[in-house]
């Protein structure tokens, strides 16, 4: 991993711990919500594993897990394909702000494209505009609102080239997410399965 990469994730990772204990010290709209250590690390080896060039994540928050898709992605490509390989959605000004400098000091933000405002609206612009171009994603990320997260799919799914995967975050511990891989799993044209690491992951593989 790189190291600068390596030392911003560190950090961070240090203040997901302190909030996972803290969780009443610190007000929801602050939180990085962040996913596990060991859930980042199975992205980052199935994303290696994949040869993943052009990533979509939705809900980025300060950028932990948009880090481990970085590291990824500069494992996957030269360094003429990077610019804005990963694409990343996020509603929040003061969250954005926090990313932008962790991507900085990561030396990555090249690599990221950050959409500020409400992921319905942006996956809505970004579907028209691959719809024209076909310049499809290898992998999404889904780990925003929980409550529409359904909707995100389906969107996703046509934004999502064959032979790749979309994936979803809080599977064990949502009940909004528990329905999402439901739908996920009786969706024909993938094949879906939960991983049951850190809050529980859906994994579904595009094979049409
Ligand atoms: C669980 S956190 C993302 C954590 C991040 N993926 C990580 O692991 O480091 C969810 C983020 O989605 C953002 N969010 C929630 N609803 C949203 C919406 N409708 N549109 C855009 N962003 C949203 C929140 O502000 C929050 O930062």
């Amino acid at each position: 991993m790189e190291q600068k990469i390596e030392q911003v994730i560190f950090r961070l990772q240090k203040q997901a711990d302190y909030e996972n204990k803290n969780k009443d010290k610190i007000v929801h709209e602050k939180r990085m919500l962040a996913i596990t250590k060991e859930t980042a690390m199975f992205y980052n080896i199935l994303l290696k594993a994949t040869k993943a060039k052009k990533i979509l994540e939705i809900g980025l928050s300060t950028g932990y897990s948009t880090l481990w898709f970085a590291d990824a992605v500069i494992s996957n490509t030269k360094k003429s394909e990077r610019k804005n390989a990963i694409t990343t959605i996020e509603q929040s000004q003061y969250k954005i702000q926090i990313a932008k400098k962790n991507f900085e000091d990561a030396d990555v933000s090249e690599i990221i494209d950050i959409k500020e405002g409400l992921a319905i609206d942006v996956l809505s612009d970004l579907s028209k505009k691959l719809e024209k171009s076909q310049d499809l994603f290898d992998f999404a990320f889904i780990d925003a609102d929980k409550e529409n997260s359904i909707k995100y799919f389906e969107t996703c799914l046509k934004m999502v080239k064959k032979g790749g995967i979309i994936a979803a975050d809080n599977i064990l511990d949502n009940d909004d997410m528990k329905k999402y891989a439901k739908h996920t799993q009786k969706k024909p044209g993938v094949v879906s399965v939960t991983v049951p690491i850190g809050w529980g992951e859906e994994i579904t593989f595009k094979t049409k």
